[in-house]
């Protein structure tokens, strides 16, 4: 049970998290704020569920994650201006809170991997989902969905990277409550300086980024390319150089050839 109380005290963020729901079962976090009949309308709101039907992953994977265990929430962005020109440095933004939260409570280094994973000992301990909903051509709603693999400690299935949790890096219980909070606070950070200077948020990206510089390939359903994962540009697509071009990649899985 996730003790709301206990998560409240330790938030300390102006409007992320302020509305916050939690839910014993949805379909799937990111679907409940993306319906339109969703009451759910304050910009920061937050839905955490205790267990997801039909949890979505990235390239229309499934997202599992053991009942009572992890943390699987989402959080709404209204899609003014600020926020829906920057979409891919807000990924980045929710990625660095989760490393950063990592690394401060638990003291254990974390790698990110384009575009958006974090991984604890080379495994997959985080993925984000960010989906929107648009009216013509104008972005009304992101949502920023967060999933953390915290407390459960076996893996069963068919997964393209080996997932690993905080428990099991740490080998000790997580209090999710405080971690949560400490998420979303250093989301809040991160969300105001990519709106204010995205340079920063890209800085700090490459720092944690180990697979620049190497060969990689770059997969999206039937398609592979393969080259040297030269850089990210300033809205955070990968550049890919192979022999003397260099393409820019909006999508795709990396592995380091
Ligand atoms: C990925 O790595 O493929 C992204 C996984 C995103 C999973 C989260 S769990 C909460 C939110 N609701 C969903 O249905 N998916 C995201």
């Amino acid at each position: 049970m996730f003790n709301i109380e206990v998560f409240d005290l330790k938030l300390n963020t102006d409007f992320i998290g302020r509305n916050f729901v939690y839910a014993e079962e949805v379909s799937s976090t990111n679907s409940f704020l993306l319906d339109k009949n969703s009451n759910y309308n304050q910009s920061g709101t937050v839905v955490l569920a205790e267990k997801q039907l039909v949890g979505r992953g990235r390239m229309d994977r499934v997202w599992y994650s053991q009942k009572d265990q992890n943390l699987t929430f989402s959080i709404l962005l209204k899609g003014n201006k600020k926020f829906s020109q920057k979409i891919n440095l807000i990924n980045f933004a929710a990625t660095l809170a989760i490393a950063i939260s990592i690394e401060n409570l638990y003291q254990l280094r974390t790698e990110l991997k384009w575009p958006n994973d974090v991984l604890l000992s080379g495994k997959k301990v985080s993925g984000i989902l960010i989906e929107s909903t648009s009216s013509g051509s104008k972005i009304e709603h992101i949502v920023i969905g967060i999933g953390i693999n915290v407390n459960q400690t076996i893996f069963q299935g068919k997964f393209n990277i080996t997932p690993t949790s905080i428990r099991n890096e740490i080998n000790d219980m997580v209090d999710r409550e405080r971690f949560l909070a400490e998420v979303l606070n250093n989301f809040e950070e991160f969300l105001n300086k990519a709106i204010e200077n995205g340079n920063l948020i890209l800085r700090e990206w490459r720092e944690r980024c180990k697979m620049i510089g190497e060969r990689i390939t770059v997969t999206d359903g039937k398609n592979i390319q393969y080259g040297i994962f030269e850089d990210i540009d300033e809205s955070g697509f990968l550049l890919l150089k192979s022999k003397d071009k260099m393409q820019k990649i909006h999508f795709g899985d990396v592995s380091i050839v």
